[in-house]
């Protein structure tokens, strides 16, 4: 039907496509009237939500007689974990009792839309078509994309015109920054690692947890990863005392956990609309009361119908029979760090079966329980030999979310 219509797909132009992508955006947020909606403005920059990737790229649809654009797809590729083998070969793995990770390359689809007024004359398969054909060129091996559980019209789209199937179904955790600080139990110490030792941590305890980026020293030592943290009990270490990842791993305390921090704030900005006046009214008196009593520590609703800024935690990890207890403390710490930076929310997004969640703490009524991810397997010849077909593959405990695709 595309062919019918006319589409012409082509490239992203930012030097004059700016305000058309903009006007599908915005059309395309127009609809889901009287219920409470998230609303994201990209800050004028289109791309941005993929740029941090390793390869990335934006088409758009054009109808080919009038020049309107009426839809467009972003796409960006990068290598991660998709299983773990043990080698008996003592070279590549000091340690033949530890797995090691098996990497393949994966390309990940977001911001799909079209404009109301041209749905269901096959425009959005022909975007996803298009992309997955430069993921191919690209040697991607899969694809895959998240979308809402009740997104119908997104989830047959991929499921039965684009071969996709359900993989898993991660919860997306939301928590309000507060008018005041978090107080930090004094039992725990929050120590900062260079990007260097948070790097030699997370390859050694995180590279075989599902999605875990090969690049991962490019996301920590990116302008947007602003810190990795570590808890540990008080007594253990100090800021001053810390040995380095290695000898910290050699002899660990009983517990630890860790967290890093991404400032979303500086790459898009969100605003929720359509709350009842009720709502609203209550969420400001609520703030309202939290800043003239602010040792009641009440929960007080942060400003969200004004676009606000978030920050993303990822990283997060931990051992030991404490260590929900010391997320805890690293949520906290990171709480009072987006409480600085005049955040509205931290977000974080973990396996739906992880045991360090009920160390987060989030609203349920912000969060999302289980967030979608659909998988589709690009090609035939795989490096993924010992891990056979990861998309028939069952759910890991964790899963590792790349910052930069939030
Ligand atoms: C999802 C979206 C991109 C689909 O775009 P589209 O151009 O209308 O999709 P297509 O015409 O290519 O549809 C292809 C197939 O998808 C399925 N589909 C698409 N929209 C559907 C709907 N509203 N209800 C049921 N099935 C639908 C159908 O199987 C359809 O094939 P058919 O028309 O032969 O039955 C569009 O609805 C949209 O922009 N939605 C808002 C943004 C969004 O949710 N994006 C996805 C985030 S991942």
């Amino acid at each position: 039907m595309g062919e019918e219509c006319e589409i012409m797909v082509r490239e992203f132009d930012p030097s004059k496509d700016l305000s058309s992508v903009e006007d599908v955006e915005r059309r395309c947020e127009v609809g889901s009237s009287g219920k409470l909606s998230l609303f994201t403005d990209l800050l004028g920059d289109p791309i941005c939500r993929v740029r941090h990737s390793p390869a990335f790229r934006m088409l758009v649809a054009e109808i080919s007689s009038t020049k309107e654009m009426v839809g467009m797809i972003r796409g960006c590729t990068k290598v991660v974990t998709c299983g773990k083998k043990h080698s008996r070969n003592g070279k590549s793995n000091p340690d033949p009792t530890k797995p090691l990770p098996v990497y393949t390359k994966i390309a990940y689809i977001l911001g799909l839309r079209v404009s109301p007024s041209h749905r269901r004359m096959g425009i959005g398969l022909k975007l996803v078509q298009r992309m997955e054909q430069w993921f191919r060129e690209n040697g991607a091996e899969y694809s895959y994309l998240a979308t809402e559980n009740d997104n119908y019209a997104s989830v047959k789209l991929f499921t039965e015109k684009c071969g996709y199937s359900r993989f898993r179904t991660p919860s997306i955790l939301v928590n309000p920054v507060f008018a005041h600080r978090l107080t930090i139990s004094d039992r725990v110490t929050i120590l900062k690692l260079t990007p260097n030792d948070a790097e030699s941590l997370y390859r050694c305890r995180f590279s075989t947890t599902e999605f875990f980026p090969r690049d991962i020293d490019s996301v920590l030592s990116n302008r947007l990863s602003l810190g990795t943290f570590l808890a540990v009990p008080r007594g253990t270490y100090t800021q001053d005392s810390w040995p380095g990842s290695g000898k910290f791993l050699s002899n660990p305390p009983e517990s630890w956990a860790v967290l890093s921090v991404w400032n979303c704030k500086e790459v898009f900005k969100l605003e929720l609309k359509g709350a009842s006046r009720f709502k609203r009214t209550l969420a400001k008196t609520t703030r309202i009361v939290d800043k003239m009593l602010p040792f009641l520590r009440l929960p007080s609703f942060p400003e969200l119908f004004r676009p606000f800024g978030l920050h993303f935690l990822y990283g997060l990890g931990g051992e030991g029979p404490r260590a929900a207890n010391l997320v805890k403390a690293l949520c906290a710490h990171a709480h009072n760090l987006a409480k600085q930076s005049r955040c509205g929310v931290v977000v974080t997004e973990v396996a739906s079966r992880e045991p360090l969640k009920r160390g987060i703490p989030y609203w349920n009524s912000l969060s999302c329980a289980e967030d979608l991810w659909c998988i589709k397997r690009l090609g035939e010849e795989y490096s993924d030999g010992s891990v056979g077909d990861w998309t028939k593959s069952p759910p890991g405990v964790s899963i590792f979310v790349d910052p930069r695709e939030v």
